[in-house]
């Protein structure tokens, strides 16, 4: 008889942002005449840069030609993307790359939750918590164990390694997805420096880096010294350039990273990586590429500056009404996600409910980021000025 991977058993009923939207779904059919204002995932909302659009097109037509038409491409990117995301990191970050260390994908979802396939089922996992669910949910299906570091108001969500600690994979995002709390160079060069000394692999998850805007903080780990030596780097066009519909993203393995293989010959993670993604995925579609290849040229990514200044101003919006009710908050400054306090000490899931009941507004309970984000609540600035401004006004009588 077949034996299912039990693993499964252990995990929450459903991911996160599919509870939401069933609960969601069940209100507005309750609620047939009452507008829901949706400031739940963090999906963008502005249209794709007019640069985006233009590469789209042009390349749509070149697949509609013989001359031009693509077929299978490589599973890996083609070469102008790698290069332009290549130039990229360099001109914004002075970080130096090879294209053959950026891996094409269809966003940083997918290969936060594939990267597991290249480690034991042995490894020690450290997650901090609150997190995004997609690092705990992956390692709970592959066996894992794991270990959670508490990321709280103590810490101002920027937990610190602690040497004791023995682990093998590291997870961290900066700017974080939920609390929108940043790490400064210092803080993260100490996870570099812990991850040496565990001869651990850290996951860094970048995929909010453009909503920094103090160029003193880090938006790639390739800015710490010594982090091509331990860390892989996720990064998405979703936030950046609009990209959640379109899917795209990119994987940063640097060719400096081996490991004793089965003979104790070394294996590098950048091959087994290509290896992997070869035998299970046929790579980005043609049209998708050229269209993220136009957001690393100048007007492309200064129309997603636009939308994120945009979004930015969403931000403050929200912070200052928070701020105005006395009401504890994290983040928004440079990320799109604002971390609060729910008031009256309710618990995540009663403060949900209680803004659905009453405003008609849905935002993430934080208990669904982990234990730590219990009493806490995300909201995000991906909406509509007009949206934002009115879930401002239904809640500031409620808050
Ligand atoms: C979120 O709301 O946390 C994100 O949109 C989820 C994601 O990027 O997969």
């Amino acid at each position: 008889m077949v034996k299912i991977n039990q693993n499964f058993a252990r995990l929450p009923q459903s991911y996160l942002f599919s509870d939401i939207a069933h609960r969601v779904d069940a209100y507005a059919a309750a609620h047939p005449h009452q507008k829901v204002i949706r400031m739940g995932i963090g999906d963008v909302t502005l249209p794709l840069p007019c640069a985006v659009v233009d590469a789209l097109k042009s390349a749509s037509s070149e697949m509609g030609s013989k001359e031009t038409f693509h077929g299978y491409g490589p599973e890996q990117g083609y070469p102008f993307l790698r290069e332009a995301i290549v130039e990229y990191y360099r001109r914004e970050m002075g970080v130096v790359l090879k294209p053959e260390e950026i891996l094409v994908s269809d966003g940083s979802k997918s290969d936060v939750g594939n990267i597991v396939d290249l480690f034991s089922p042995d490894n020690t996992v450290l997650i901090p918590d609150p997190v995004y669910p997609v690092y705990r949910d992956t390692n709970i299906m592959s066996g894992r164990k794991i270990v959670y570091i508490s990321a709280d108001s103590h810490n101002a969500f920027l937990p610190l390694p602690d040497p004791s600690v023995k682990v093998d994979l590291i997870y961290l995002c900066s700017p974080n997805n939920p609390t929108g709390a940043v790490y400064t160079k210092d803080q993260l060069a100490q996870w570099v420096a812990y991850a040496h000394e565990q001869e651990a692999i850290l996951l860094f998850d970048a995929a909010y880096e453009r909503f920094i805007s103090d160029p003193a903080l880090p938006r790639s780990i390739f800015q710490i010294p010594g982090a091509r030596e331990c860390a892989i780097e996720f990064c998405s066009l979703s936030k950046t350039a609009g990209f959640t519909g379109m899917r795209c993203g990119y994987t940063v393995i640097p060719m400096e990273l081996s490991f004793p293989g089965p003979l104790g010959e070394p294996i590098s993670l950048n091959k087994m990586w290509v290896r992997r993604q070869t035998t299970k995925f046929n790579g980005v579609s043609y049209v998708t590429q050229r269209a993220a290849q136009s957001v690393f040229t100048p007007e492309g990514l200064e129309a997603c500056d636009k939308n994120i200044h945009y979004y930015r101003e969403n931000s403050q919006m929200i912070c200052s009404l928070l701020a105005k009710k006395k009401i504890e908050f994290y983040g928004g400054a440079h990320s799109p996600y604002i971390w609060l306090r729910c008031p009256g000490e309710m618990s995540s899931w009663d403060f949900f409910d209680f803004l659905l009941e009453n405003a008609a507004v849905v935002g993430t309970p934080g208990s669904g980021f982990g234990k730590n984000g219990e009493g806490f609540f995300r909201l995000t600035a991906f909406g509509s000025r007009e949206n934002t401004a009115e879930a401002m006004e239904r809640l500031s009588p409620l808050l």
